[in-house]
């Protein structure tokens, strides 16, 4: 590979832009070739052009010819799927495929023996944040795969797209398996926020005071981040982590659960709620499951801000 890679980026949604676009800019800064933005539906990659020093890529046959390091951050493993088979054919020997996608383990594991055939190294690169953490860089990256080909992708993320990498070795599956744990945790805190601000709400403290108290107990968290969603009813204007995202991401926790022996109550129950929303509310926020908790607890799906009222 050159001293100065040629470097790709396929999957310019909520998450990828941001991450291409910091990409970019650091490319720039090394005075590398400019980052080949792609994405399927093509406006996307005109649109970072007209804010960041990206070239728009025309085909996936192009990217995999010119790049030397390609990134991606795409919906599910469907979509990575077909994106590797069509690179596939194309992909230069020695090239490096970082892949951030929230994917299953077995699939990254499975695409990874793949390419070491075409003598292409595949690295596990799934992020940790919302896309507002995206926005400004601050991700928590979980690297793994070939230890050569970390290291030469670490300096294009370290700093660049997360302020945290946690590196897990050669296993690609083992930083899949971490995001999961991850993914646990966040859908875990949405149920028990949702819970909590739905018991004070009922029992007359009012959402609000149950939102200053965990911003207090619990500050700078995801605690205070939903229940400012739930306490000002964001959740269908503005869809930074989708019911149809958590409920992909359940699905391959559960089964990892299963695998291992373990069982998740909380996801389960998590799981019945965001069904039901889904159902009845469409594809919105995350934060939304909190309206199936209010209306069973006779209260209203959508609640007032007493708070916002009074001001
Ligand atoms: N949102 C979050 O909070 C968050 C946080 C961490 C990780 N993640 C993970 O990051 C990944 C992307 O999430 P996101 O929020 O950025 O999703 P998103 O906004 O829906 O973007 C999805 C991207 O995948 C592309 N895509 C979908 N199906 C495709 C297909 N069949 N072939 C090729 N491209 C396809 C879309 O292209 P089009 O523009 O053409 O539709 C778009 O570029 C997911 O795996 C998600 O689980 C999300």
């Amino acid at each position: 590979m050159s001293n100065s890679p040629q470097c790709a980026y396929i999957g310019l949604g909520s998450m990828g832009k941001s991450m291409a676009g910091h990409i970019a800019k650091k490319l720039e800064s090394l005075n590398y070739p400019s980052l080949l933005a792609y994405n399927r539906t093509r406006e996307r990659a005109q649109v970072l052009k007209e804010t960041h020093p990206v070239e728009v890529a025309e085909s996936l046959k192009q990217v995999a010819e010119s790049a030397d390091i390609i990134f991606s951050c795409l919906l599910n493993d469907a979509a990575v799927v077909e994106t590797v088979n069509s690179l596939k054919p194309y992909l230069k020997p020695g090239a490096i495929l970082v892949e951030s996608s929230t994917i299953s383990p077995a699939l990254a594991q499975s695409l990874a023996a793949e390419l070491k055939q075409k003598d292409v190294s595949y690295i596990a690169c799934p992020v940790v944040g919302p896309p507002v953490q995206a926005a400004s860089g601050s991700l928590t990256v979980l690297l793994a795969g070939p230890a050569e080909a970390r290291q030469q992708v670490l300096p294009l993320l370290d700093q660049v797209i997360g302020k945290k990498v946690i590196n897990l070795g050669q296993d690609v599956g083992e930083s899949l398996r971490l995001k999961l744990c991850a993914n646990f945790f966040v859908t875990s805190v949405v149920e028990v926020v949702a819970e909590g601000m739905t018991l004070g709400e009922a029992a007359g403290v009012g959402q609000e005071k149950v939102k200053e108290l965990l911003d207090s107990l619990f500050p700078n968290t995801l605690f205070g981040i939903y229940a400012g969603r739930m306490l000002n009813n964001t959740y269908r204007n503005e869809i930074a982590f989708p019911i149809s995202g958590a409920q992909k991401d359940v699905g391959h926790i559960t089964k990892m659960a299963k695998e291992n022996g373990v069982s998740l109550p909380v996801t389960e129950i998590f799981l019945e709620n965001a069904k039901k929303v889904q159902e009845k509310q469409g594809n919105i926020d995350l934060s939304g499951i909190v309206g199936n908790l209010r209306v069973k607890a006779g209260l209203g799906f959508d609640l007032e801000n007493k708070k916002a009222k009074l001001v």
